[in-house]
C-alpha cells in the first residue's frame, strides 16, 4: 500500500457535532473520534468526562495525564487519588459529581520511553471547548469548579488568576463557579508544605459544598 492509498476514517469535528448531541453517551462516543486538534494523533484515546448527568457539581481539570490516557477516564492517577482524599474530607461523594477536563487528549513529550506532561496550548483548549460547553449544557450542574489555572482561564478568560479567586463563589453564566487549586500542584509542593496545601483544598471544597446547597445565582 502506498501513502496515497491510505485513507484514515473521517474524524469528528467538535464545532459541528457537539452542539447537536443531547446526552452524555452520544457526546462520549462522538468525542472518541475527535480530530479537532492535533493532540488526538499521539494520544491513546479521548478521555471524556465521567459522572452522572444529574451531577450537582462539575470539576474541570486541565487535561488527562499518562494514567488517564491509558485508562480512558479522568482523574484516576495520583492527582485523582488526592482529589478523592480531599473530597472525602469535605463530605463530597465523588459518584455524585461529574469530572472532566478542558482538553480531552493527553499532551506529552517523549523522553526516552517516558511520556512527560506538557501543558496544553490555548489553541488546544479552544479546539476542545465545544465538548466542554456541551457537557455543561447536558449536566447543568449547580456548581462548576475549575481545578487550577488552565481550567480557570478556559472558562473565565486569560486574566483569570487562581491565587486571587480560589475558594470564592463567582456568578458565571448562571452557574456558581468556585475555582480551586489543581491537586497536581499540591503533589509538586515541597513535602513539608503538602499538608497545608491539602487543608486549603479541603477548605475550598467545603465552600463548593455550601454553594451546592444555595439556590442558583
Ligand atoms: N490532571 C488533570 O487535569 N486531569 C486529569 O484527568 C488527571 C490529571
Amino acid at each position: 500500500m502506498t501513502a496515497t492509498d491510505r485513507s484514515d476514517p473521517p474524524g469528528t469535528d467538535p464545532v459541528e457535532v457537539a452542539p447537536r448531541m443531547a446526552d452524555l453517551d452520544g457526546l462520549r462516543s462522538a468525542a472518541a473520534t475527535c480530530t479537532g486538534c492535533e493532540l488526538y494523533a499521539p494520544a491513546t484515546q479521548t478521555v471524556f468526562g465521567a459522572g452522572p448527568s444529574s451531577a450537582w457539581l462539575m470539576f474541570v481539570g486541565e487535561q488527562p495525564g499518562d494514567r488517564e490516557d491509558l485508562a480512558g477516564a479522568p482523574f484516576v492517577g495520583p492527582a485523582g487519588r488526592l482529589l478523592d482524599t480531599a473530597l472525602g474530607r469535605a463530605g463530597i461523594v465523588r459518584d455524585e459529581v461529574y469530572v472532566t477536563n478542558a482538553v480531552k487528549h493527553f499532551r506529552f513529550e517523549l523522553r526516552g520511553s517516558r511520556r512527560l506532561h506538557k501543558t496544553p496550548a490555548v489553541s488546544h483548549v479552544r479546539a476542545c471547548r465545544p465538548w466542554l460547553d456541551a457537557e455543561l449544557r447536558v449536566v447543568r450542574p449547580t456548581v462548576v469548579a475549575p481545578l487550577g489555572a488552565t481550567a480557570g482561564k478556559a472558562l473565565m478568560g486569560s486574566s483569570f488568576r487562581i491565587t486571587e479567586s480560589r475558594g470564592t463563589v463567582l456568578d458565571w453564566n448562571g452557574f456558581a463557579l468556585v475555582p480551586t487549586i489543581h491537586p497536581s500542584a499540591i503533589l509538586r509542593m515541597d513535602p513539608e508544605d503538602r499538608d497545608a496545601g491539602l487543608d486549603a483544598l479541603v477548605a475550598d471544597l467545603r465552600v463548593i459544598a455550601t454553594a451546592g446547597h444555595e439556590p442558583r445565582p
